[in-house]
C-alpha cells in the first residue's frame, strides 16, 4: 500500500461516521462567511454531506467537491488566499451520553479491525489480528463504561485573500 494513502480508508465503520457529518457540526464556523452566489470548493469533501449543506448555503453559486478516492478531479484557480492569526480558532466533538457511546464505539471497533487502518498496522507489522481485536474490545469496553465520554479537537483556519 502507498504512503500517500487516507489511513482509514473508506469502509462503512469510516464512511459512517463522515455520512453523520452536517455544515453545523463540522463547520458551523464558516457558516457565517457563506453568501448565496459564492464559488466554493470543497477539497477531500469525502461523502459530501457537509458539501450539500455548505451548496445549500451558497445557492445558486457553483460548488466544486473533490476527493482523492474519485476518478476525476476538477480543480479551479484562485480563492485561497493567506491567513492572519485572527482567522484561527477551534472546536470541540465531545460526547457522554450511553446513546453516543455506543454508537462511538461501535463505529471505532469497526475501525479497528476492518478499515484500511487495520490493514496498514497489519501490513507493516505493526499489530497483529489479536493486537486490533484487544483495541476493538477496548473501544466496546469504553463503550459500556458509565464514565466513558470521547472529545475531538478540530483544528479551523479561515483564509481570506
Ligand atoms: C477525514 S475524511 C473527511 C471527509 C469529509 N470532508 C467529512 O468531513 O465528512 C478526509 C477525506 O479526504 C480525502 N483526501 C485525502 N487526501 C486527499 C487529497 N490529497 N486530495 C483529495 N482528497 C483527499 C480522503 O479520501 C477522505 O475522503
Amino acid at each position: 500500500m502507498p504512503d500517500d494513502v487516507y489511513t482509514h480508508g473508506h469502509h462503512d465503520s469510516v464512511l459512517q461516521s463522515h455520512r453523520w457529518r452536517t455544515a453545523a457540526n463540522s463547520a458551523g464556523y464558516l457558516l457565517p462567511h457563506l453568501h448565496p452566489g459564492d464559488t466554493l470548493l470543497d477539497v477531500g469533501c469525502g461523502p459530501g454531506t457537509i458539501t450539500a449543506d455548505l451548496a445549500a448555503a451558497v445557492a445558486p453559486g457553483r460548488v466544486v467537491a473533490i476527493d482523492r478516492s474519485a476518478d476525476v478531479l476538477v480543480t479551479r484557480p484562485g480563492g485561497l488566499g493567506t491567513a492572519r492569526d485572527a482567522d484561527f480558532g477551534a472546536s470541540v466533538w465531545y460526547f457522554a451520553s450511553p446513546a453516543d457511546r455506543d454508537w462511538w464505539s461501535q463505529s471505532w471497533a469497526g475501525r479497528a479491525t476492518s478499515s484500511d487502518f487495520a490493514v496498514q498496522a497489519r501490513d507493516r507489522g505493526l499489530a497483529t489480528d489479536a493486537d486490533l481485536g484487544r483495541i476493538a474490545d477496548a473501544w466496546r469496553e469504553w463503550g459500556a463504561h458509565p464514565d466513558g465520554w470521547l472529545v475531538l479537537v478540530h483544528g479551523e483556519v479561515l483564509a481570506t485573500r
